[in-house]
């Protein structure tokens, strides 16, 4: 078996991270009916759908080739990447620049969108494992976009630094109350930061710490064999988690406690605060925003 140090020289430290997965293929359950017919990556945070979030942030962190992994009903995803020369000649006709710009400059040049399709959604792993062909042998984030974080610098950029210091796969964790592991991967850590067990949605008396993994991950191509072979875990789903467990004998795996405020859009409660957080903190909205809150929260 190949040692922890052997791997570390296959990555070298300045191996830049270009490539980013976006696995868009869930079903957004907790979001019906709005993610009937439109994908959960689609929900607008003020006036940008989750998923452009998610690509600006990729972007930031220097990565120039971003790999959607797609299910049905996510036309949207591409139309959204796409440019559109009927809207942008209808905002050139009408004099409003702001709103072309905002429009033309989602994808900026030299970055290439790739999209996959996730025959069927068999969980994170798996549309992880679907990205292998666009990835090739080289380092990789994932990024989950229901997981919103303002940060600054972003996640991903912060994650990049971490990566660059020590050229070990970095995960994003965040310290939950013990009563919500269930609802994360949650991992042990060594005094190093190095992950020493990861596990899949622990009930909280199994479960090895309050250190959840959110949605951010800059992992070793080396995951991708791993989750060739890993089978159904918790809910029979292929799990990344579970991929992420069977990687740490053989290459480091740091736990990454990132600086930002952190939205679980996945969920109602999550998307509400993030839209109340991004609402205040807008240019074109946050000081009457402010003042409508105080208005009912006084009334
Ligand atoms: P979630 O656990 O949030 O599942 O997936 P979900 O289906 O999106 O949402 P709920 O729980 O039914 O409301 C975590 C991430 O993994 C992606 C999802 O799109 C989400 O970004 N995913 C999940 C896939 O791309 N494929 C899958 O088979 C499963």
């Amino acid at each position: 078996m190949m040692r922890a140090e052997q791997i570390l020289w296959s990555i070298p430290l300045s191996t830049k991270v270009r490539s980013a997965v976006f696995p868009v293929a869930g079903r957004g359950t907790r979001f019906l009916p709005a993610t009937k017919a439109s994908p959960k990556e689609m929900l607008p945070v003020v006036d940008k759908p989750l998923i452009q979030y998610a690509v600006e942030e990729a972007i930031d962190a220097g990565a120039t080739k971003l790999i959607f992994i797609t299910g049905s009903s996510k036309r949207a995803i591409e139309d959204h990447f796409d440019s559109d020369p009927e809207l942008e000649q209808a905002l050139t006709e009408s004099g409003k620049d702001d709103l072309l710009r905002s429009i033309r400059g989602i994808v900026p040049e030299g970055v290439a969108c790739i999209y996959i399709r996730q025959g069927k959604p068999l969980g994170l792993g798996h549309a992880v494992l679907c990205a292998r062909v666009a990835v090739g042998d080289e380092p990789f984030f994932v990024h989950l976009a229901d997981d919103l974080i303002a940060g600054n610098p972003p996640c991903l950029t912060q994650m990049a630094s971490e990566f660059a210091r020590h050229g070990g796969s970095v995960i994003a964790v965040e310290t939950v109350p013990k009563q919500d592991t269930s609802s994360y991967g949650i991992v042990s850590v060594d005094e190093s930061g190095r992950i020493t067990e990861i596990v899949e949605k622990p009930t909280p008396d199994k479960a090895p710490s309050n250190s959840a993994v959110v949605g951010r991950y800059l992992l070793a191509p080396e995951i991708f064999d791993k989750l060739e072979t890993t089978g159904r875990g918790a809910g029979g789903e292929i799990q990344l988690t579970d991929a992420i467990a069977d990687l740490l004998g053989e290459s480091p795996v740091y736990a990454y406690s990132f600086s930002g405020k952190r939205f679980d859009c996945g969920s109602k409660l999550g998307y509400l605060k993030a839209t109340v957080a991004y609402g205040l903190d807008h240019p074109d909205t946050g000081g009457a925003f402010r003042a409508h809150l105080r208005d009912i929260l006084d009334d």
